[in-house]
């Protein structure tokens, strides 16, 4: 190893994003995030992930907050690091496939509000998905010289996921203008020699940038990334260590410390990430106490090697099943998993197919008879408007849940017509930046609520201004 060429790997940070939304439901308000942003700047990290994901749908429902604020905020923060988001391809960052105008304006401001890397996925691994954004992204790149489109393959197990599937995939990112790929790795799945296998197999078909993300919910990540690193990879997703492991990322000191003196090794200031930990360290005590960090969540579930189930989505199914008085079923839905995703085209397991498989099984174990109830985007899987699933699905399921309906086997995006102007006049009475019709878009009844809630606010803060006339002066 002494004689290799230095091949220092890099290092994406998820405390701010993939991290708490594993382990907290994606809960950690953005007063959380910013004292500590300074510090986290100076390590050199690859990027920080800070955005996308649920982190979206989160601050507008639970912590009304406005996550564009969030994003500028952060970007102002962050003058050296590269920020990246999570976006789910023809799906943005809701649970519906979108009109290409909505893809287009949501990356644009997405950039334009700070975000450099984006990272785009699609639940069924159907490219079609990410054209758009993919697009979008080359776009502003050739106009502004920024924005860097990542595709991410989202990792399953099945008869249909080879070898073969994986290396083709790379090259057909490769082909569509892809800056980077991503084996985005939901739910802890890949074990570290079959990481060799796939990094080393994917390196010889591509010359993209590969980067690896993975969860440590079955026990094996950090080994998994060691075998990965070795065989090629340039990147890699880790979370700081107070919100590491369990159904988050391994530990970034640990890989840190694992690479150094090695020709791996990141350079990266391990007094520098350990002040980074103690400032969260407290927090996640806080968590802990408060019941938001459940410790169901934070041993090694082997059960997910069988199941196959993301971080996310486990914590997702416990909270589902605390409101029904039903946490004894937790196994019985486990078991349905599979099952739902079998009838389903055996897609990955991802947002948002995630959900919807998990709902379903939900919804099959609790009514006592399977599909006596699907949901609206049980149906919409099965009518094909999510995309091309690499299995055929359960044809004595289509007859049962939508007879005699048709499916559709296009790019589901060219079904749909643009829709941005249509938003804009339907929330223009609570606009107040460009922004807002995008939060309208993804959540329309949350981004209400959210809308008026501000308002609200706005007219408080209006009130204690009056009162300065009065020589009240608020602090
Ligand atoms: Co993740």
């Amino acid at each position: 190893m002494a004689q290799q060429a230095k091949k220092p790997i890099g290092i994406m940070e998820t405390v701010l994003r993939d991290a708490h939304q594993s382990l907290i439901a994606t809960r950690m308000p953005t007063e959380m995030m910013l004292p500590i942003v300074d510090k986290m700047d100076k390590v050199g990290y690859h990027a920080v992930e800070c955005w996308g994901g649920a982190t979206f749908d989160a601050s507008l429902r639970f912590l009304k907050e406005d996550p564009w604020e969030r994003l500028r905020k952060l970007r102002n923060g962050f003058k050296n690091t590269k920020l990246q988001m999570l976006f789910r391809g023809q799906n943005i960052l809701g649970y519906r496939p979108y009109a290409d105008d909505v893809v287009d304006y949501f990356v644009e401001k997405s950039v334009a509000n700070g975000i450099d890397i984006i990272r785009i996925f699609d639940c069924l691994n159907d490219l079609r998905n990410l054209q758009e954004a993919v697009k979008a992204t080359n776009n502003i790149k050739k106009r502004e010289g920024r924005g860097h489109a990542q595709i991410a393959l989202s990792y399953t197990l099945g008869d249909a996921y080879t070898l073969d599937y994986w290396v083709d995939m790379a090259k057909k990112i490769e082909e569509m203008g892809a800056d980077s790929i991503c084996i985005k790795d939901m739910a802890g799945l890949l074990v570290p020699y079959k990481a060799t296998e796939m990094i080393t197999a994917m390196k010889k078909a591509t010359k993209l940038p590969i980067q690896l993300h993975t969860h440590y919910t079955s026990g094996v990540a950090s080994m998994t990334y060691l075998k990965a690193v070795e065989a090629g990879v340039d990147v890699i997703d880790c979370a700081i260590s107070p919100f590491a492991l369990g159904t988050s990322q391994p530990a970034t000191e640990v890989m840190v410390e694992t690479f150094k003196g090695t020709p791996y090794d990141t350079g990266y200031d391990q007094n520098l990430l350990a002040e980074i930990a103690d400032y969260f360290r407290p927090y996640r005590d806080e968590c802990l106490a408060n019941g938001l960090l459940n410790p169901k969540v934070m041993g090694v579930d082997i059960k997910t090697l069988l199941y196959q189930v993301p971080g996310g989505m486990l914590s997702n199914m416990v909270s589902q099943l605390k409101e029904q008085n039903a946490e004894d079923k937790y196994y019985d839905v486990l078991k349905e998993i599979p099952e739902v995703r079998k009838d389903l085209g055996e897609p990955p397991l991802v947002t948002p197919s995630s959900q919807i498989v998990g709902t379903q099984a939900v919804f099959n174990v609790l009514m006592g008879e399977r599909y006596k109830m699907a949901t609206k985007e049980t149906k919409a899987v099965l009518r094909g408007e999510y995309g091309q699933t690499v299995k055929p699905m359960n044809q004595k399921i289509i007859d049962k849940v939508i007879p005699g309906e048709k499916r559709i086997t296009c790019r589901p995006a060219d079904l749909i017509e643009n829709e941005l102007s249509k938003l804009e006049a339907e929330m223009k009475e609570w606009k107040q930046q460009d922004e807002d019709v995008l939060s309208y878009a993804l959540f329309p009844q949350v981004a209400t609520d959210f809308f008026k809630y501000r308002q609200a606010q706005q007219q408080k803060v209006d009130m204690t201004q009056a009162d300065t006339k009065n020589g009240a002066y608020p602090v």
